[in-house]
């Protein structure tokens, strides 16, 4: 591919007008030279809107409508694209560009401080006067000022420029350091998760209990006592993030005469302080002023009250680091969400008619006052979370959200805001911005209903702030609010004491209300409810209250019911699982002939109905991998691809239910593709497609599906209003029974036999500087193994657990390694055909290999286990929790915190051994095996070519190293690889890939190679492979971070380059200087090539790693580079994307 530098395009010859060609055309902002330029391509075809839309996005101008394009510095103007085809250069002339942005004069060295000392919300929002854009200095910093929403959405969010003064309390914890810090990075990373909503659903416990402990503190008040509602609310978020974020009880809603904690005196007072410091020199910082030293003596309190986890220490971030982002955390969580609380009780004071539409939504959705609210009516409250929103509109805690400009742009109306700016978006004039909210100052929360919103432009409400700085808190103070709030106002009406205006407190660094003293009533009126919500939401939840029975028994003698089939497809088992579990619910209805079996086994020309026979019924549960179907579903998906009859299945009912991972960008696409071809050959759905998201709660998805399923076919089939629970609650009967064979030494027990010896195994990063690993392991196979593998396939890895924690579960369990064991299957119950039990059934096994090379301790703990546990703990107070997560069990509906919450808390079976060590003794042993999953293998990708390296394997292995609530959590098997020495014995078995995944036939097409990480593994493969074969039109796409410590292979791939067998190498560097650059971002800029490899010289593409990211992505570029290079339009772009697929030359080999 030609690469021009601007000089070059200009010299270029001109474009032929008469063809239909991509151009570019160099864009030069008035005022500047071309070398200063920036390309912009455009199709000849494109409309003059089209093209002004790339060059604002390009030149980061908010008003694309705005722009002229000019032939010349001073030339006339360009009106059709075509126009551009001559040109060379076209010069862009904004309303903006000429238009200075205002400046406001300040003092000699201090700029525009003393202006605004006394109040950075009014007096800077006064200094806006008719404009939205101002700049100023303070101190020597230059800074532009918006009002403008579009501020937020142009200005570089990467690099929140770090308040210094702020920084010395909050140290480097998140709020306060500076993107490019590592240490912002790492903690951003661990800390991320903890802030996710799959997070928030298992802090909603926690805080409804502060809401609770809140209203019994309130109560400790007398009728006309005033209450400190900032220092109250103070403690209640600070309570909540002591809770929520570490599991620490600052036992700060005990009394109301207890001493405010230390930790939040000397918060308080340090953020005082940091508006005086921000005005002061570093000189003065040191003079030994009580201030000053008080100041240091209250950092020192805060990090001694800052509390990590009991449970464990927190892993990856330094000492210092832990304190800084706890104290980070109280400041960010607790200040912020402690002034919205107070802003919302005045409010709703000062707002009757709101205060009254609030009740009446709490009324509605049946929350009582003393009764514990579940989380499901808490995400219901509506209204109060518009209440909410519009406190954070007017009284926004945070005022001055600066960012640091990174490229020059435009803002609307015309001002230039050069690269390296600091521009400040100021909230609080944002959010009273007339242009944009009409009565501005008014309270409003209709502004936030359903129908409103969509008035607020983007970047209009930035209470959070906005991109990758954004609060990371925000879903956690909303529900923490909504909790609080509906809790108090549902037994209390708060009212201002002497019925005063608050205003906020201006010498506060947040919009803190001043002296708020508020007193309390407890109410005695309640509005009726509107309409019975409470009703609507128990529905559904738990399985006793639901009006379904079992099918009654006239139905059952009369044979009106239809034989079902129940075929599954799936390769790890989850969808068989649930096809064997569906299987026995619907025996234990009555249902008289249910047959389990595989799509592939499904005799579907056998399946409708002859003559006058019932109406059979068909279940279909299955999965998907990279949007095919799994291995025991190939030869069914053929079938439904081929047949063409529209009447194979008349007669024929049938439901279908998708297991899945939403990660994939073909997220549940085969299961998708049964539901709607089964109907198209003539069969009839009873419901709509149904499915289940790995990546959430698979199981809990399942349950809710099966429940209602059962509950529908009862209606549908039976009228009998016994309940069904029994049919789907978690079975009690233990289906094995163990028994001691005797003290001679069993045969070695394996999953799978050792078949392979381990040859090298070698680290393939700089652990040192990058803080990950990835192994490069050879494996030699054993004559004996039988495995032929084809370039691209993956090789199965049976993961065994570490002697240490085999020690460890005899130990707890109380168990003799040495002692052999047999099991026998009981009763006909199949349920969990995954456990351990099940894997060494019928075979004489020692305890130590089924400890060591059978059971998953690392896996999340099964309901089963936690229910016989919850049954051994009696009434043991020490047990509450486990005993509600057994309770819960059987609670439908993703909020059932008792569960949630036990599983983040104790994530593995082992973690469950270890917390409850005396009540897993009393659980025999067989039910253990019965209730623990056997170690299913790992999947790696091959990364050699079997004539290459003859009878070895090569794998590259990224290693798992988890940290969550603090403790370290090794992979199961990567753990496992990372220690292999050479010599080790491991069992391995082929998986072979995809048809699509290998080498083009006949060879000498052109491959594109995209992966990142150890996605380069069946690269390293097809390079030997082609290597051999003496092919060489190859180009890889490899993604990593640096060069310098995760270019994985990187002297071998020079080498393919070298000797010509890889066309081109295009490494992209995720974390070299500020700019991320990812595979994608090169395709991008080699588009017009790719198109042209793909469209005239047939390529095939190939893309592995990971695919929740990266596969997504990569796709997303493509479309984009058909789209822009071949002048597809969005959807014949898709079109085409689909048969590349289709024909095998647009591959993904994702996990
Ligand atoms: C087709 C295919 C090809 C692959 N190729 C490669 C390859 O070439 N190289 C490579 O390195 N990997 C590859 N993988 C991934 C590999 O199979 C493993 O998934 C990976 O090595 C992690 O395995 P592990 O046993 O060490 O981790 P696991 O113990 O399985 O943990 C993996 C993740 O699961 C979650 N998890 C585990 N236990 C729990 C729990 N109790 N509660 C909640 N979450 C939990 C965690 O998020 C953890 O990070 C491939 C996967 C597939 C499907
Ligand atoms: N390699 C290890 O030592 C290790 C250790 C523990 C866990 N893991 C996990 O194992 C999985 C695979 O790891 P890996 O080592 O193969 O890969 P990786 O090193 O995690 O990722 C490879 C490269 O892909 C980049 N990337 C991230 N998002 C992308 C996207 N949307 N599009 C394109 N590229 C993207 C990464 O950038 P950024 O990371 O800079 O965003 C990185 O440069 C990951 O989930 C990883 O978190 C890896
Ligand atoms: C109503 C309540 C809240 C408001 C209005 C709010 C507002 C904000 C704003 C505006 C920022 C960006 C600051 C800037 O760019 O200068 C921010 C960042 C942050 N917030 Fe919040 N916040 C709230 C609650 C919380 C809570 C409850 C937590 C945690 C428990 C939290 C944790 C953080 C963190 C860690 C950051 C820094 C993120 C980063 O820079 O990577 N916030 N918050
Ligand atoms: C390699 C791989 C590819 C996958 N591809 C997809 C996919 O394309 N779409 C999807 O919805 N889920 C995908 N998944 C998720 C599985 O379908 C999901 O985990 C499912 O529950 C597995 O069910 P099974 O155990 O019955 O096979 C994939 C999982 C793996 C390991």
């Amino acid at each position: 591919m030609q690469l021009w530098t601007v000089a070059q395009w200009c010299a270029r010859p001109c474009m032929d007008r008469a063809e239909e060609v991509t151009a570019f055309v160099v864009v030069v902002e008035q005022g500047k030279s071309v070398e200063e330029g920036v390309i912009v391509s455009f199709g000849s075809n494109s409309s003059m809107k089209q093209l002004r839309q790339s060059v604002a996005a390009k030149l980061k101008i908010a008003d694309a409508d705005g722009i002229t394009l000019l032939s010349s510095q001073e030339g006339s103007e360009v009106t059709d694209v075509r126009q551009l085809l001559d040109l060379k250069a076209t010069y862009v002339q904004t309303a903006s560009v000429r238009r200075a942005i205002p400046y406001i004069k300040g003092y000699p060295v201090v700029g525009i401080v003393p202006m605004i000392i006394r109040d950075t919300r009014e007096c800077l929002s006064a200094l806006f006067g008719d404009h939205d854009t101002i700049q100023f200095y303070v101190f020597s910093t230059h800074v532009v000022a918006t009002r403008d929403p579009a501020g937020g959405q142009l200005c570089d969010q990467r690099q929140r420029f770090p308040f210094s003064e702020v920084r010395q309390v909050g140290g480097t914890g998140l709020f306060t350091s500076s993107s490019t810090d590592p240490q912002w990075q790492l903690a951003h990373r661990l800390l991320m998760p903890a802030f996710s909503v799959s997070a928030m659903k298992i802090y909603n416990e926690e805080m409804v209990q502060v809401a609770l402990d809140t209203n019994n503190l309130v109560s400790q008040y007398a009728a006309n006592e005033p209450i400190d509602v900032m220092t109250l609310a103070t403690n209640i978020t600070f309570q909540t993030i002591g809770m929520v974020g570490f599991g620490y009880d600052f036992k700060l809603l005990e009394s109301k005469d207890a001493p405010m904690s230390p930790f939040l005196i000397g918060m308080n007072y340090c953020l005082g302080q940091v508006k005086t410091r921000i005005t002061r020199t570093a000189y003065w910082k040191h003079l030994p002023l009580a201030s000053n030293y008080r100041f240091d003596a209250e950092m020192q309190g805060m990090k001694g009250h800052s509390a990590p986890d009991e449970n464990g220490n927190l892993v990856g971030l330094s000492d210092d680091n832990i304190y800084d982002q706890v104290i980070t955390l109280g400041i960010a969580g607790s200040e912020t969400s402690a002034n919205t609380l107070g802003w919302c009780l005045y409010l709703l004071d000062k707002h009757p008619k709101v205060q009254d539409a609030v009740l009446q939504e709490i009324v509605d959705l049946g929350i009582k006052p003393g009764v514990r609210p579940e989380a499901k009516q808490l995400n219901r409250l509506k209204y109060l979370t518009q209440v909410i929103k519009e406190t954070l509109r007017l009284f926004p805690p945070v005022n001055n959200i600066d960012k640091y400009c990174e490229q020059d742009c435009v803002l609307p109306g015309g001002h230039l805001i050069e690269a390296g700016t600091i521009i400040r978006l100021h909230a609080w004039s944002i959010h009273r911005n007339h242009r944009i909210y009409r009565d501005a100052d008014k309270f409003d929360p209709d502004r936030f209903n359903e129908q409103n919103i969509k008035d607020i432009p983007s970047g209009a409400w930035i209470p959070f702030s906005s991109g990758q700085r954004a609060c990371i808190g925000q879903s956690l103070a909303l529900m923490e609010l909504r909790a609080v709030l509906a809790i108090m106002l549902c037994k209390y009406k708060f009212s201002t004491v002497g019925n005063k205006t608050i205003d906020y407190d201006p010498s506060a660094i947040t919009t803190r209300p001043l002296d708020l003293f508020m007193t309390v009533a407890q109410r005695t009126e309640y509005p009726e409810p509107r309409t019975d919500t409470s009703a609507e939401l128990a529905v559904g939840l738990d399985a006793s209250s639901l009006d379904v029975g079992k099918l009654s028994a006239a139905a059952i003698a009369g044979g009106d019911l239809p034989n079902v089939t129940v075929a599954f497809g799936s390769n790890m088992g989850a969808s068989e699982d649930y096809a064997v579990q569906m299987t026995e619910q619907l025996q234990k209805m009555g249902f008289p002939q249910v047959t389990l079996t595989t799509l592939d086994d499904w005799d579907v020309a056998a399946a409708a109905p002859s003559g006058d026979a019932k109406r059979p019924l068909v279940i279909v549960i299955t999965s998907t991998y990279n949007g095919v179907p799994p291995d025991n579903a190939g030869q069914f998906a053929k079938f439904l691809e081929t047949e063409t009859r529209t009447d194979v299945l008349d007669g024929v009912d049938y439901l279908v239910f998708g297991t899945g991972n939403s990660m994939w960008r073909t997220f549940q696409k085969f299961p998708r593709y049964v539901f709607a071809r089964l109907g198209e050959l003539g069969a009839t759905s009873l419901g709509e497609f149904q499915f289940g998201d790995s990546n959430e709660d698979l199981e809990e998805d399942y349950m809710q599906w099966s429940l209602r399923t059962c509950a529908m076919l009862a209606a549908k089939y039976g009228s009998s209003s016994e309940g069904y629970a029994e049919a789907v609650a978690v079975p009690r009967s233990l289906p094995f029974n163990i028994t001691l064979v005797d003290s001679t030494a069993a045969a070695p027990f394996r999953i799978a036999s050792e078949n392979a010896t381990i040859k090298a195994n070698q680290e393939l990063q700089d652990v040192g500087k990058s803080g990950r690993s990835t192994r490069h392991i050879e494996i030699v196979l054993d004559q004996s193994s039988g495995i032929q593998y084809q370039t691209g396939d993956h090789l199965n890895v049976y993961p065994v657990n570490k002697p240490g924690v085999v020690r460890e579960v005899s130990a707890i369990l109380d168990v003799d390694l040495a002692s052999v064991v047999e099991l026998e299957q009981t009763s006909d119950s199949s349920r969990f055909s995954r456990s351990a039990a099940a894997a060494m059934q019928g075979a004489s096994c020692s305890v130590s290999d089924a400890l060591q090379y059978v059971c998953d301790w690392k896996e999340a703990p099964s309901r089963e286990l936690v229910v016989a546990l919850g049954e051994v703990a009696g009434d043991d107070a020490a047990y509450h929790v486990l005993r509600k997560a057994a309770d819960d069990v059987n609670t439908l509906g993703k909020q059932s915190p008792g569960w949630s919450g036990f599983v983040s808390q104790t994530r593995t079976v082992l973690d469950v051994l270890r917390r409850y060590a005396p009540l897993v003794r009393q659980v025999p042993f067989g039910s253990i095996l019965h209730f623990v999953s056997a170690m299913t293998p790992r999947r790696y990708s091959i990364a050699s070519c079997q004539p290459v390296v003859g009878n070895e394997v090569h794998l590259s292995v990224a290693i798992v190293d988890d940290i969550v609530n603090g403790r370290l959590y090794g992979g199961l098997a990567t753990e496992y690889l990372a220690l292999l020495e050479p010599g080790s014995r491991v069992s391995v078995s082929h998986r072979p890939a995809q048809a699509a995944f290998h080498l083009p036939s006949p060879p000498g097409v052109p491959v594109l190679f995209v992966g990142a990480g150890t996605g380069v593994a069946p690269f390293r493969g097809f390079l030997q492979e082609m290597k051999q074969a003496g092919t060489g039109d190859a180009t890889l796409y490899f993604g990593c971070r640096s060069p310098e410590y995760d270019y994985l292979y990187k002297d071998e791939l020079e080498q393919y380059v070298q000797s010509g067998t890889l066309a081109k190498l295009q490494p992209a560097f995720s974390r070299v200087g500020s700019e991320r650059k990812y595979v994608q971002h090169h395709i991008c800029a080699d588009g017009a090539k790719i198109w042209d490899l793909l469209d005239s010289q047939k390529a095939h593409v190939y893309v592995c790693g990971s695919a929740s990211k990266l596969a997504k992505d990569v796709v997303n570029t493509m479309l984009d580079v058909f789209q822009t290079h071949g002048h597809l339009s969005s959807d014949d772009a898709s079109k085409y994307l689909a048969d590349l697929v289709a024909a095998g030359r647009y591959v993904e080999d994702v996990w």
